[in-house]
Formats: C-alpha cells, sequence, structure tokens
C-alpha cells in the first residue's frame, strides 16, 4: 500500500493496520449522549420529536412517517433487503437502523449529512421517500392545534418552522440509544455473561479477523468509510460526496448494536445472515478492483467463523420499549 493514499481522502478512509487489541476500556457506553449546544435535549423536546417521528401526515400521502421505515419493532430498520418509498417505489439502499446515530459524525451510508438536524428534513422532501413539500408540511403542522402548544413548550418563541421540526426530531432520536448487552456486562466484569463462543469470537475480531480496524469503541464505528468489495455493487457511494478515486463504492461503517436485529445487511440488503457476513469477510471481500486494503482472506475455520457470529449476537442487548404516542389533533 502506497502511503500516499492516506491523505486525499480527507480521513474518510480510516487506516488503520494494526491488529493490536483495543483496551476494553475503550468499549464501554460515553458518559452521555451528545447533543448540539443549539439543541440541548429536553423532555419536551424529546416529546414533540417523537410525535413528529411516528406522525404520517409530515408525508406527501400522509401515509408514511418514519417509523414505516425505521421500526422500532424491526430494529429501528424495516426488515427489507432495501426501502420500499412513497408510491411503493422499492429505494437503492437499505434503510439503516436510527439506534445510536446520535455518536455518528456522519449520517447515511454515503455520509452526505453530519448533524441529525441536517438529516431530518431530507427524507420528508425526498420525492422518492416522504414526498412533501417542506412549506407545506410546516402549513399542515400550524393547523394541527395540538402541535402549538408542544412547539411552544418545546422550542419557546420559536413557533412552528423547518428548523423546530427537525430539531426536535433530532432530539428524539438521541433517546434511540442501545441498551447494555451481554457484551457490556462482560467487558464491565462478569464473566458469566458471554459464552465462551462469544468471547473466542471477540478475540478473533479485534485479532485474526481484524474486525476492529473499523467497527471500533462503544459503537462500533469509525466515521469512515470503505469500499468491501461487495458482488454486484454499481453503487458509487461516497464518490458521489467526496470524488476521490478510493471512495468510489465506499460506504459508511454501520454500527454493530442489536445488528442480531436489523437483517438483512449492508447498504443494499445483499446477506440475509451475520454468518453470510463473515463468510464474504473470510473471503476477503469478492470484487477486489478498489477493496479496502483491510480486507483480505483470513482463513478462519468454520468454528472460528461461527464464534465471530455468536460474539456479535451477544452485542444485541434488549429492545427499547416504545409506546407509539397520541398524535396531537
Ligand atoms: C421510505 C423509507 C424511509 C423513510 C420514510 C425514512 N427513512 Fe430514514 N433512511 C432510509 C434510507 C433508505 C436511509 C439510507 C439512505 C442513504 O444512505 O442514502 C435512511 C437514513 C436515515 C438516517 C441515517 C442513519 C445512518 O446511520 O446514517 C437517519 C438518521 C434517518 N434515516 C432518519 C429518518 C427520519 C427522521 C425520517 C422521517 C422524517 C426518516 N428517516 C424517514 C429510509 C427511510
Ligand atoms: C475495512 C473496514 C471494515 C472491516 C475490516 C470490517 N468491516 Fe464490517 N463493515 C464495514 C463497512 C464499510 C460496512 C458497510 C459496507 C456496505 O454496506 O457497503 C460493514 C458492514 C458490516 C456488517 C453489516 C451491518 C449492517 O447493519 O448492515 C457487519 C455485521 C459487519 N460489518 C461485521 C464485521 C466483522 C465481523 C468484521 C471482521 C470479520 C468486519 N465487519 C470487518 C467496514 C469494515
Amino acid at each position: 500500500m502506497k502511503s500516499g493514499m492516506m491523505i486525499p481522502a480527507l480521513l474518510d478512509l480510516v487506516i488503520s493496520m494494526s491488529v493490536q487489541a483495543a483496551p476494553k476500556e475503550s468499549f464501554l457506553r460515553p458518559d452521555k449522549v451528545p447533543a448540539p449546544s443549539s439543541n440541548q435535549m429536553t423532555p419536551e423536546r424529546v416529546e414533540l420529536g417523537k410525535a413528529l417521528f411516528f406522525d404520517p401526515r409530515l408525508s406527501g400521502s400522509n401515509w408514511i412517517s418514519c417509523t414505516t421505515c425505521h421500526n422500532p419493532a424491526l430494529g429501528w430498520s424495516d426488515g427489507l433487503p432495501t426501502a420500499i418509498g412513497h408510491g411503493m417505489k422499492i429505494l437503492g439502499r437499505a434503510t439503516p437502523t436510527i439506534l445510536n446515530t446520535a455518536y455518528q459524525r456522519k449520517q447515511m451510508w454515503d455520509g452526505r449529512f453530519r448533524t441529525l438536524e441536517e438529516q431530518a428534513l431530507g427524507p420528508i422532501a425526498a420525492d422518492v421517500e416522504m414526498n412533501q413539500n417542506l412549506d407545506n408540511v410546516v402549513a399542515e403542522l400550524k393547523e394541527i392545534t395540538g402541535y402549538h402548544a408542544m412547539f411552544e413548550k418545546a422550542y419557546p418563541g420559536e413557533g412552528i418552522s423547518k428548523d423546530t421540526i427537525a430539531k426536535a426530531i433530532a432530539s428524539f432520536e438521541r433517546t434511540v440509544v442501545s441498551s447494555d448487552a451481554a457484551f457490556d456486562r462482560w467487558i464491565k466484569g462478569d464473566e458469566k455473561a458471554m459464552s465462551d463462543y462469544a468471547k473466542k469470537g471477540f478475540a478473533l475480531f479485534e485479532g485474526k479477523a481484524n474486525c476492529t480496524a473499523c467497527h471500533q469503541g462503544f459503537n462500533f464505528i469509525d466515521d469512515g468509510f470503505h469500499n468491501l468489495g461487495l458482488k454486484g455493487n454499481q453503487d458509487a457511494g461516497r464518490h458521489a460526496q467526496v470524488p476521490v478515486a478510493v471512495m468510489m463504492g465506499a460506504f459508511k461503517t454501520p454500527t454493530l448494536r442489536d445488528v442480531a436485529l436489523t437483517a438483512p445487511y449492508m447498504h443494499n440488503g445483499m446477506y440475509k445472515t451475520l454468518d453470510e457476513v463473515v463468510a464474504h469477510y473470510n473471503r476477503g471481500g469478492d470484487v477486489k478492483e478498489n477493496l479496502d486494503p483491510n480486507l483480505k482472506p483470513l482463513n478462519l475455520t468454520e468454528q472460528e467463523q461461527k464464534d465471530i457470529v455468536e460474539f456479535l449476537k451477544a452485542l444485541t442487548g434488549e429492545p427499547m420499549m416504545v409506546t407509539v404516542p397520541h398524535l396531537p389533533q
């Protein structure tokens, strides 16, 4: 690998060739969920954001809400290979979970939004998703009396606007965080919390299988983009945002939290099971053109691959209890 490759990608491609195991503490939950100073979380903001997240009146058809695709009962995703949007159109990419998006520095498979506030209006306006004109959303919400008081309590004096809609939705999303899983109890010292298979799987994850080159820390991400050599991929991915050669076909490293709940996998939903994903890594990817330098054949035994899957399952905690809000009238 030429060392010059590291610079032009503007830190998008986080290359770490070290296979040294990270200290267990590096996987501990951060003390608090990060929120911007311009939009600190309050119970009123979260409650408003939750109502908006569940409200199909935000869509052009009054039929699609954020939860249509980010369904709490399906790991905040949709269980589909790729999303189905307005007019039942099948979209090109899989619906990622919104779990732990608060901890990400880039949103979307190609990282085209930085903050949850920036992201929130995108799907409402996208003709293929919720197909609604943003000025219409503001006008329609103003006609729903119940929302007036909610906006006033959440953002006193700011009114119902695109800005307050986005900020409220982002505040709700910051409450959608993973719960403690078997893995968390184990890193905090409960030896019995994880099976021996899962412990071996974690050792491989950090060692021979080199997964921590990209899936790092509490949320198992690196805020970077990588081409994994997926067979048949035609999507340019990050290259559309950062047009340097190494970003062609590169996608954002997704969280592995609650990953047992969010099949199918990858930006195009091409793998139905975690076993298929691990087998992909074991082959070192399929398409070698522009492949990330950290993907190499791993020569894992069948049992070792199963152990890694056991470890991935140990990253799944109790699902968050979500009550469907009463929508304001
Ligand atoms: C039609 C299905 C659909 C609807 C409705 C929808 N989304 Fe999404 N969402 C997706 C897909 C697909 C992506 C990934 C698209 C991409 O990367 O290009 C995504 C990405 C996201 C992400 C980025 C997650 C990450 O890890 O990068 C967030 C946050 C999000 N959506 C929130 C919302 C909110 C808020 C709403 C409602 C205002 C909403 N979505 C409505 C399908 C949907
Ligand atoms: C070079 C960086 C890199 C390495 C090394 C890596 N991953 Fe990934 N991982 C990614 C990226 C990027 C994606 C999404 C790729 C896409 O959709 O095109 C991903 C996707 C996944 C997914 C699917 C998640 C989902 O929600 O769709 C799983 C599971 C996963 N990786 C586990 C692993 C395991 C286990 C290892 C080690 C055997 C590993 N990864 C090694 C970067 C990496």
